[in-house]
């Protein structure tokens, strides 16, 4: 059960982003991806999503067991699997409640899609809106369009709070963030896990995992798994980098449990 990808492979372009890639997102569990930056780990998330540009080359992604590789986006998301992008675009034209109100009729198999199936959806909006911190006219406004780094990233927290998916991946949602809104997305992260969902965060810096103590993190590096491990792991990465642990790898350190 939840979410595991197996000896995935992909391209973007000509580039090879992501090498035999195997991981599991268990459910009531955070996973944490680390890596320096250009090591796959927003592939790994989009590859996860099916956004069409990527190509699996080999290998799986298993939502509770059965294979998601090939249906399109939307339905990965329609079955539960929520990413909030590392660097939300912007959709001109739409805003942000029709968004919302869309997807939930989409989930509640509505024909009319423009009006909320479950009226109840608009007063949570505006909840989850006040309780993010969130002006109540961001809803009214185009997703994404002119709203500030760290508004997005709560517009996005709200958007996967209001969709209820169980399996969340975060793509840096630490980044541009405020410490007020940090401590939003730690504890939400939080509330997933005791929720029973699962969680992938992908995330730099140790200083969101001082809030969240991770059940597991892996290390890419180049498209690869390098290194699995637990807490520790993501405080050696913090304390050394990833200079000292590809050293290790070369010296035979081994693919895993570095
Ligand atoms: N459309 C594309 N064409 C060619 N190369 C691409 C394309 N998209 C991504 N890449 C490359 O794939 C590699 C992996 O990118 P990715 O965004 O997954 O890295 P990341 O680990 O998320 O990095 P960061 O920490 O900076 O967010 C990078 O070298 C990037 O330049
Ligand atoms: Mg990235």
């Amino acid at each position: 059960m939840g979410l595991e990808v197996v000896n995935l492979t992909a391209k973007v372009g000509d580039k090879i982003v992501l090498r035999n890639v195997s991981l599991k997102v268990d459910y009531g569990a955070v996973h944490v991806i680390m890596g320096p930056n250009g090591s796959g780990k927003s592939s790994l998330a989009y590859v996860i999503m099916g956004r069409p540009i990527y190509e699996v080359l080999e290998g799986d992604i298993l939502l509770d067991g059965e294979s998601i590789k090939d249906l399109p986006t939307e339905e990965r998301a329609l079955k539960g699997i929520f990413l909030a992008q590392q660097d939300p675009p912007q959709v001109p034209g739409v805003r942000l409640s029709s968004l919302i109100i869309t997807f939930t009729n989409k989930k509640l198999g509505a024909k009319d899609l423009t009006r909320p199936k479950d009226p109840s959806v608009i007063k949570r909006m505006y909840e989850v809106a006040t309780k993010l911190g969130l002006p109540r006219e961001i809803l009214q406004r185009e997703v994404n369009v002119g709203f500030s780094g760290g508004e997005k990233k709560r517009s996005e927290i709200l958007q996967a709070m209001l969709f209820d998916a169980k399996i969340v991946i975060f793509d840096e949602p630490d980044s541009g963030l405020d410490i007020d809104g940090l401590r939003i997305v730690a504890d939400y992260i939080k509330s997933l896990r005791d929720a029973g969902k699962g969680v992938m965060l992908i995330t730099h810096y140790a200083r969101l995992l001082n809030y969240v103590k991770p059940d597991k993190v892996t290390v890419l590096l180049d498209g690869k798994v390098a290194a699995t491990g637990g807490p520790e792991l993501a405080q050696l990465v913090e304390e050394k980098g990833y200079a000292y642990l590809r050293a290790k790898i070369a010296k035979g350190g081994g693919s895993t449990g570095v």
